[in-house]
């Protein structure tokens, strides 16, 4: 079975625009799926301080950049991350 990493910035930019939320989100999700989603909040990526930052909150899905993620795009991209193949 697959297992999804994902990564959610919690920089001050991306915490205010809704990183909080998104590892709510996540804590939920891993339920969800038995314990196949695990999450770690990460420092600033970075992105936010290259013109981007209209593009938060920012993270990252099997290390995939996904931007202006929100509760529902980010489970859609924890889903379809465990329905691909090859990762474990
Ligand atoms: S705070 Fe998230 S990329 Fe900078």
């Amino acid at each position: 079975m697959n297992q999804v990493h994902v990564t959610i910035c919690v920089g001050t930019a991306c915490y205010v625009l809704g990183g909080a939320e998104l590892l709510g989100a996540i804590d939920e999700l891993n339920h969800s799926y038995g314990g196949r989603v695990s999450c770690e909040g990460s420092p600033c990526l970075g992105l936010c301080k290259l013109g981007r930052e209209n593009r938060a909150p920012f993270a990252k899905v099997n290390g995939r950049l996904i931007e202006a993620v929100t509760v529902e795009s980010l489970k859609k991209a924890v889903e379809e991350a465990l329905s691909e193949g090859g990762n474990g």
